[in-house]
């Protein structure tokens, strides 16, 4: 089966507990199966990693590659804002990566609004909630795809 990755990083481990007002009330482990079953629905195995150290993400987008997974979602948590060698890692892989944010960062503190790793992802999905994560997966799977339209 074609194979996809789901990476979420420091804190994410936190999701239903972290500050539910901005995150939501649901743990990762519920987004995650939600997800894979999504993600199953369309033909794809979705495999879910969570780290809260900064090398773990590396080294899995690295094998990513390695094991010809066609694509990462990441929501790179804090990590986002001004981890290089995780954008490097991004930029050192063919594997097309799009980035997720439960939050609307924009809305936020002023070093939120600014990600290291927009400019090596395919794309952003910011401020829906965990929709997100799905929309991420659509977005992913419409781009490896190579459709040109809707
Ligand atoms: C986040 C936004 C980041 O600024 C924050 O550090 C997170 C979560 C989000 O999903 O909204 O950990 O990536």
């Amino acid at each position: 089966m074609r194979k996809l990755l789901l990476l979420n990083g420091p804190n994410l481990n936190r999701l239903g507990k972290r500050e539910p007002e901005v995150y939501g009330k649901t743990s990762l482990a519920e987004v995650e199966s939600r997800l894979q079953q999504v993600a199953q629905d369309i033909g794809y195995e979705l495999e879910c990693k969570q780290s809260n150290h900064e090398g773990d993400l590396i080294d899995w987008i690295h094998n990513a590659e390695d094991e010809g997974i066609e694509g990462i979602i990441v929501n790179p948590g804090a990590f986002t804002h001004y981890s290089y060698a995780l954008r490097d890692a991004v930029a050192s892989v063919k594997t097309p990566v799009i980035e997720v944010h439960i939050s609307n960062v924009h809305k936020r503190e002023p070093f939120r609004h600014h990600s290291v790793i927009a400019e090596v992802s395919v794309g952003q999905i910011v401020g829906l909630d965990l929709y997100g994560y799905e929309l991420a997966l659509m977005g992913l799977i419409h781009f490896i795809k190579g459709v040109d339209h809707v």
